[in-house]
């Protein structure tokens, strides 16, 4: 079975540093990569649609009417995601994260949700809160814990611009609402910070917030996929970020709540909450990264900026049982040395990736 995995592993990834055959972690038994980390996070991306076309991650002039989005038959459907996710969680995963593309467009996603809910492990989606005010509650009574919304701006003119479909601040507002009643909150609302765009909006998002019990995460523009456009020139490094807010209200650091958190805390010194920053652009977290993504058509990528996935949902279709299935999925993490961020240069940045609607964030 090794022998088929192999070469599918990114050969650039694999000559960066000597690996340093490392199967399990002593302490807990569990698969570690070569590098010691565990696999604790999966995402699970269900769709590489969105009803956005934000400008960072799905511009219009790629993702237009003749873009080739996989075809129904393509994507892993909810029995096949979910025997996936059950043989991660039995090596290790606590938490699964349902991402896409939107999710909440995937037809009867709350059906996969029940599905998933019964593992028993930290359930949450990722979403652009346009279809929250319909979904909320019936993804609650599905069983899912949280959800985290993406806002980039509270000025209408600028969220409306960076959407591109002319979307509503308002509406993305009543999508929280409508989820905190159904008892989803609170929430993380992720802004993707890029220059001269939305960064003249990072200190009316954070005091918007403040004593909501939400948290903000303010996210390093990065250099995912290849059509967005990227240049260094337009990240707002995290540490300018907090230098803003700070000027105005008092914030001080606070730990990380688990080991491989990917936001750095930051809280009110007054007490009304905490916000985040998510700097994978000036201070890579890839020595502590545990996450494993599942793209909608069932493949697997160890690296949110790899350019090769491994093809599961083959082998899920192919009527290999679950000893061979988690055998697969325990060789690949078992090479796994993924460290995009740590080793981004101009040159890494330019070369061909997969999108992140497709990988899912
Ligand atoms: P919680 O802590 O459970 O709320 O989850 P999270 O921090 O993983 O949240 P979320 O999924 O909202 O991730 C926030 C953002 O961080 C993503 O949208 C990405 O932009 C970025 N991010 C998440 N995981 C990775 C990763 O593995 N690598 C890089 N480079 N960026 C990541
Ligand atoms: N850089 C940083 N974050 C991004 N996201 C999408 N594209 C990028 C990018 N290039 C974020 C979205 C959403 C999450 C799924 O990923 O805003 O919050
Ligand atoms: Fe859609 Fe989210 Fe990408 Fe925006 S960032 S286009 S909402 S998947
Ligand atoms: Fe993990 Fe890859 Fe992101 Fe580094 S760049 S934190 S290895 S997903």
């Amino acid at each position: 079975m090794q022998r088929n995995i192999i070469p599918l592993i990114d050969q650039r990834a694999l000559q960066a540093v000597p690996a340093v055959p490392q199967t399990r972690i002593a302490a807990t038994g569990l698969l570690a990569d070569t590098r010691g980390r565990r696999v604790r996070d999966l995402r699970i991306s269900v769709t590489d649609r969105c009803n956005f076309r934000c400008t960072y991650c799905m511009p219009k002039s790629v993702f237009d009417r003749d873009y080739p989005f996989l075809p129904r038959d393509a994507l892993l459907s909810f029995e096949e995601i979910a025997r996936a996710a059950r043989l991660f969680v039995a090596h290790g995963v606590e938490k699964i994260r349902i991402t896409g593309g939107e999710p909440l467009l995937r037809r009867n996603i709350e059906r996969l949700i029940e599905m998933l809910a019964r593992l028993g492990v930290e359930l949450a989606l990722t979403t652009n809160g346009a279809l929250l005010p319909k979904k909320a509650r019936a993804l609650k009574d599905a069983g899912l814990h949280r959800v985290t919304v993406s806002l980039d701006s509270l000025n209408d003119a600028t969220f409306r611009a960076m959407n591109d479909v002319d979307f509503p601040v308002a509406s993305v507002l009543d999508g929280i609402a409508v989820a905190t009643d159904a008892g989803l909150g609170p929430l993380k609302v992720n802004m993707v910070v890029k220059r001269g765009t939305n960064d003249r909006d990072i200190v009316a998002m954070a005091r918007h917030f403040k004593g909501s019990g939400h948290i903000v995460r303010f996210i390093e523009f990065m250099d995912v996929g290849s059509s967005n456009g990227w240049r260094m020139d337009d990240v707002v490094p995290s540490a300018e970020v907090i230098e803003r807010i700070r000027a105005e209200m008092p914030l001080e650091p606070i730990d990380r709540n688990y080991e491989g958190e990917v936001a750095q805390r930051w809280r009110h010194v007054d007490g009304s909450g905490e916000i985040g920053v998510i700097s994978s652009v000036t201070r890579a977290f890839c020595s502590t990264c545990t996450r494993a993504r599942l793209s909608t058509e069932g493949k697997l990528y160890t690296c949110l900026f790899a350019s090769h996935g491994h093809d599961l949902r083959a082998l899920l279709r192919g009527g290999r049982s679950d000893d061979e299935l988690s055998a697969v999925i325990a060789s690949i993490w078992q090479v796994r040395e993924d460290r995009y961020s740590e080793i981004r240069t101009a040159e890494t940045a330019r070369q061909r990736k997969i999108e992140m609607s497709y990988i899912g964030g």
